[in-house]
């Protein structure tokens, strides 16, 4: 073994992987040996005749650990005295709450049940220092799930009540995101959406989002981004249309139904960020069978929640993920909308306003543009789904059908 270098065996669960080296300086993976199982070799990584890509497992491996945007994350290093988040990485073994990867140290003997995070409880000095609020004592156990969070919002994983949950901050003047996952939760329960609960919670003011761990000690979470990795794209073919393909190689499960209703909430909620790593699927980590789409999670940044109150609600142009960069094209790419029931969402207005009430950040004239922003959005989506009725209908009786037929909008609903 070359100077600086650490052994270690690439762990899933109980299932050894492969050999690996850990550069001491920079926690890099500097060399991969043997391979023990090729099937377990985490999702997107390449494997060509039993050797696996180091770089892309490279990049697997950094992107486990806190990214080096992640809002206090300076600050929090130096209170750690550690130099980078991926040696904060290695301090836990790489151990995480959202699948069962971890490293095990050559000769170590040590076992998946003795360490992972869903069984043992951790420490909440990492957390406690991401959040700004020092350390208990003298001794910091760096041995937390904190050091494998993804995403640039202030968060921590704290067992509440025996379960293990993630507690997020919001950001900006407005610390929006918090009232939006609520939000997001109530409309998705409202029509009937697989999705993660998120409730509020206040400390200090400040407001945050707690939910749980959908992943459990038989699962994996798998992004959509190394799900994408595992088939080249063609140039022609949509990102949308891949998504669709890689889920189709592997015999996921009703994955076009679940993005038909994520871009549903999308649309609802004018969300911006629905990156490739804000949804996926989850799979059983020992059969390694995919189970289908993950509950829908990370939706705080929606409705206008980094702009002032005067933008809320005009055309000005937000951004639009993963799919198309603007909402009203990507609406467009919604299968069906046989399952929704619009109808489901009266009041939801009011029940933003009663999230938000005492809020020191939403004042009142943000939450009436909030409301009333949410029910045109509202509106302009029940417009839609009924041209896609229309249209529907017109098609199958041959245009024999007047519109009256076909339109029944929300606004005429609620006035029944
Ligand atoms: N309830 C959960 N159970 C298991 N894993 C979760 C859960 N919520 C989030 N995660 C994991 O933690 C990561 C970060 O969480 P989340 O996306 O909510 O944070 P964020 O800071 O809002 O992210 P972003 O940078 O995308 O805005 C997710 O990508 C996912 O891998
Ligand atoms: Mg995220």
């Amino acid at each position: 073994m070359a100077d600086g270098m650490k052994k270690y065996i690439l762990m899933h669960k109980n299932i050894s992987v492969a050999d690996i080296e850990l550069d001491e300086a920079t926690c890099a993976i500097s060399a991969i040996g043997h391979v023990y199982s090729e099937s377990h070799v985490p999702v997107g990584i390449p494997v060509k005749k039993g050797v696996i890509n180091r770089a892309a497992l490279n990049e697997w491996w950094k992107g486990r650990a806190i990214p080096a945007s992640r809002a206090g994350i300076r600050n929090a290093l130096e209170e750690l005295n550690i130099s980078t988040t991926q040696k904060l990485l290695e301090k836990c073994m790489g151990l995480s709450l959202s699948d069962q990867y971890w490293i095990c140290p050559a000769g170590s003997g040590i076992e998946w049940s003795q360490v992972n995070f869903f069984e043992h409880s951790f420490s909440d000095d990492v957390g406690n220092i991401l959040f700004g609020k020092g350390s208990s004592g003298d001794y910091i156990s760096l041995m937390s799930p904190d050091n494998t969070s993804d995403g640039w919002l202030k968060k921590k994983w704290k067992i509440i009540d025996g379960k293990r949950c993630l507690i997020k901050g919001g950001s900006g003047a407005t610390q929006q995101e918090p009232y939006n996952e609520v939000l997001a939760s109530s409309i998705m329960k409202r029509l009937d959406i697989k999705h993660v609960k998120y409730s509020l919670l206040i400390e200090d003011d400040y407001p945050y989002s707690v939910c749980e761990d959908f992943i459990t000690t038989q699962t994996d979470l798998i992004s959509a981004w190394h799900l994408m990795q595992t088939m080249k794209k063609q140039n022609h073919v949509s990102i949308y249309q891949h998504y669709l393909d890689c889920c189709k190689a592997y015999g996921i499960p009703e994955i076009k139904e679940s993005l038909d209703r994520m871009m549903v909430l999308d649309y609802l909620i004018v969300n911006e960020d629905r990156h490739q790593n804000n949804f996926g699927v989850v799979r059983n980590a020992e059969t390694l069978e995919y189970i289908g789409a993950a509950p829908i999670f990370d939706s705080g940044t929606s409705l206008w929640f980094d702009k002032p109150t005067m933008m809320i609600g005009t055309r000005s142009k937000v951004g639009c993920k993963p799919f198309k960069n603007d909402h009203e094209e990507q609406i467009k790419l919604v299968s069906s909308f046989d399952w929704l029931d619009l109808n489901a969402l009266y009041g939801i207005d009011e029940e933003l306003r009663e999230l938000v009430r005492g809020s020191l950040f939403i004042d009142e004239n943000r939450c009436d543009a909030l409301c009333k922003a949410l029910r045109s959005r509202v509106d302009m989506l029940t417009d839609i789904v009924n041209t896609h009725r229309t249209g529907y209908v017109i098609d199958n009786c041959q245009g024999d059908v007047t519109e009256d037929v076909a339109y029944s909008g929300l606004e005429d609903d609620r006035d029944q």
